[in-house]
């Protein structure tokens, strides 16, 4: 019997497409074959997730008489740079692709940023089919078109926006992925109840532990209020001129303890957890959400097994890092700050001394 597949649409006009999410997606060649131009796709993946899911892929792909060229890369951000994108571009010439062959990325977030963006300028634009396999890129980077890599002075400073054509979220992938990167994607769901979607908030204060024991409905189910939300606020907002930005919640402070300690250190998520934090602990400081609402935030991130405080960078280190925010607009910092559960809001109005003095409340690792 054929699990449950619940299917949304991105709505962004002519470049909608849709996210298909549940156990077993990732041997339905029915839900990839429409997309499909040619005879032959690129899988670009990596060397963690080749031996788990290439195969299954190359087989329901065989199944519409298409074959795979895969292009298997080393697995980790610290390789999300020019090097390794050149990499795709030398399989992708290697293997005489044309504009119209289709790029799929099959892996997380790493893999499809990284595949996105080379879809993106490889002969100015292939097209490109986002297969996730961890809960963040489930979530959150599958969906939506943010692709890039990164740079020394700063995280996913080169990139494009580029949509792809189809999202395929199998939750059965989920059953080999390490407890560390289920958690950290757990931080990219919380974002959602945090920033726009109260009742998804208390949800999740209500289904955590099942999240965790990874009971596949209820996976499911978050994995789709969640790309729900995000589509959402990408076809109000594709090109983060407004509402998008809202999407940022503890990334800024996140990408500064990424870059700070190193790319791969701490994880993506792991780095969104304790940011949050912060912007938490910022917001409250300003008077716009009351202690009892921090420590729920705190406790529900403690629960999923995430820091909730950042480590000890200094407090100019830290202003320096988040000074390249793309949120910086006329030198002027931008962050994402918190009106209520549910309520976020992209505020200037921090001081840097009273962003100073939350970060050292909350950076004591
Ligand atoms: P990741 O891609 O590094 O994957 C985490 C680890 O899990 C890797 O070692 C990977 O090889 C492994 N893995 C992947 N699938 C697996 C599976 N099914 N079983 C076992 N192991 C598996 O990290 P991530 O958390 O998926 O993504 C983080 C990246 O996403 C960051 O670079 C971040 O900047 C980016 N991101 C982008 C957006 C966006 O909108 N584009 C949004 C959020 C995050
Ligand atoms: N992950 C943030 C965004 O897609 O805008």
């Amino acid at each position: 019997m054929q699990a449950v597949t619940r299917t949304l649409k991105v709505e962004l006009g002519e470049r909608s497409y849709p996210i298909h999410i549940g156990a077993g997606v990732l041997s339905r060649s029915d839900l990839i074959l429409p997309c499909l131009k040619q005879k032959k796709v690129v899988v670009v993946t990596n060397v963690t997730v080749a031996p788990l899911y290439l195969e299954s892929l190359r087989s329901t792909l065989e199944k519409a008489e298409i074959s795979m060229i895969p292009v298997v890369l080393p697995d980790g951000e610290q390789y999300k740079t020019w090097e390794t994108l050149n990499l795709i571009f030398d399989g992708l010439l290697g293997a005489r692709c044309e504009r119209g062959t289709t790029l799929v990325a099959l892996g997380g977030g790493v893999i499809g940023d990284m595949g996105g963006f080379a879809a993106a300028c490889y002969q100015r634009g292939m097209p490109f089919i986002q297969v996730p396999t961890t809960l963040l890129s489930q979530v959150d980077s599958s969906v939506g078109g943010k692709t890039a890599i990164n740079h020394p002075l700063g995280k996913n400073m080169i990139g494009a926006f580029y949509q792809p054509q189809l999202v395929l979220a199998d939750i059965a992938t989920l059953d080999t992925l390490p407890d560390r990167e289920l958690k950290a994607g757990l931080a990219e769901v919380i974002k959602y109840g945090l920033i726009r979607d109260p009742e998804f908030f208390a949800w999740l204060e209500g289904n955590l532990e099942k999240l965790l024991v990874r009971n596949k409905e209820v996976l499911a189910y978050a994995v789709h209020r969640s790309c729900a939300n995000k589509a959402e606020v990408v076809a109000a907002d594709e090109h983060e001129r407004g509402e998008r930005a809202l999407l940022n919640l503890g990334h800024t402070f996140g990408h500064a303890i990424e870059a700070g300690l190193g790319y791969g250190e701490w994880l993506h998520g792991e780095a969104v957890a304790a940011g949050t934090l912060i912007a938490a602990q910022l917001s409250q400081d300003l008077g716009w959400i009351d202690e009892a609402s921090v420590r729920r935030i705190e406790e529900l991130f403690h629960r999923a097994g995430l820091p909730v405080t950042g480590p000890v960078l200094g407090v100019d280190r830290y202003l320096d890092l988040m000074s390249h925010d793309k949120k910086v607009q006329d030198g002027k910092l931008r962050l994402v700050l918190l009106r209520g559960i549910g309520q976020a809001v992209v505020s200037d109005q921090a001081s840097a001394a009273q962003i100073g003095r939350a970060i050292e409340a909350r950076c004591t690792r």
